[in-house]
């Protein structure tokens, strides 16, 4: 048992749509795949609900429960930290997972709620050598891959061109804008133009959101590509990748 990774939760959450769930339960199938990795021991978890923390003990057979995270943080000497908490709380728990010695990390999107919180994550785990990884999980779903691998076997020609279509961009252009990365090859971009219109007041999580967006950008090997978000965005695609031959 010593050599696997020590894993703990902060922020467990309840299934989506049972009794008591405030969302997604995230935690849930995070816990599902370290389950099945051999080299990974789920022991504890930390949520403010002690139900929640309960619940989610009894169906892992997680054997340490905690209100405070910090202080499961400075007990459990753990390995790996999955957090699964609103976004305004990540920038903090980040940090005080890094700085309890967490060797990596792996949280939810959205990374942070401004540009300086995600700037101090990113850093504080640098600094500490602390592997940090956000949960952008459709790149490793079969539809993706499958997109993926056609393009690169040249079905499309050279990719000239990517878009995307949904909500919003903070909660789930997220998604998207990870998928261009994919696809790109992780290509950095080189200029972006952004118009958002905020006129009727709209949240998630807290956090002020837009009515619709139009994001036209150009990555440095000249790829282009093409957000848009809002009230009739969504025509039916999710990505949609143009090449020199399709
Ligand atoms: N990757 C995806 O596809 C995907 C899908 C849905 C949600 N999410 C993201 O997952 C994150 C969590 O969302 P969710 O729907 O799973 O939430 P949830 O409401 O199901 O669970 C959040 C839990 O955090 C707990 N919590 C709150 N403050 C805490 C604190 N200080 N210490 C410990 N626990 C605390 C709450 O009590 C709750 O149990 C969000 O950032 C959301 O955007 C990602």
């Amino acid at each position: 048992m010593a050599d696997k990774f020590r894993v703990g939760f902060i922020g467990v959450g309840r299934p989506w749509r049972t009794e008591g769930a405030t969302g997604f339960g995230m935690a849930y199938s995070h816990a599902a795949g370290y389950a099945k990795l051999p080299d990974c021991e789920l022991v504890a978890c930390a949520d403010i609900s002690e139900e929640n923390a309960k619940a989610f003990a009894e169906k892992f057979s997680v054997p340490a429960t905690y209100t405070d995270y910090n202080q499961m943080l400075a007990e459990e000497k753990l390995d790996v930290v999955s957090i699964c908490t609103w976004p305004h709380l990540h920038a903090r728990m980040v940090i005080d997972s890094a700085k309890a010695g967490v060797r990596a990390i792996h949280c939810e999107k959205p990374m942070a709620v401004t540009w300086g919180e995600a700037l101090s994550m990113a850093r504080c785990c640098e600094e500490r050598g602390v592997q940090l990884t956000f949960n952008h999980q459709r790149r490793f779903l079969e539809p993706f891959q499958r997109a993926k691998k056609l393009l690169k076997d040249g079905l499309i020609g050279q990719m000239k061109r990517i878009e995307g279509a949904c909500d919003n961009i903070y909660d789930w252009g997220t998604h998207w804008l990870d998928m261009f990365f994919f696809f790109n090859d992780e290509t950095p971009p080189e200029w972006v133009i952004a118009q958002i219109d905020a006129r009727r007041e709209r949240k998630v999580f807290g956090v002020p959101l837009e009515n619709q967006a139009v994001v036209d950008f150009q990555f440095t090997n000249g790829v282009r590509g093409l957000l848009q978000t809002g009230d009739g965005a969504d025509v039916g695609y999710a990505n949609r990748l143009v090449g020199s031959e399709g």
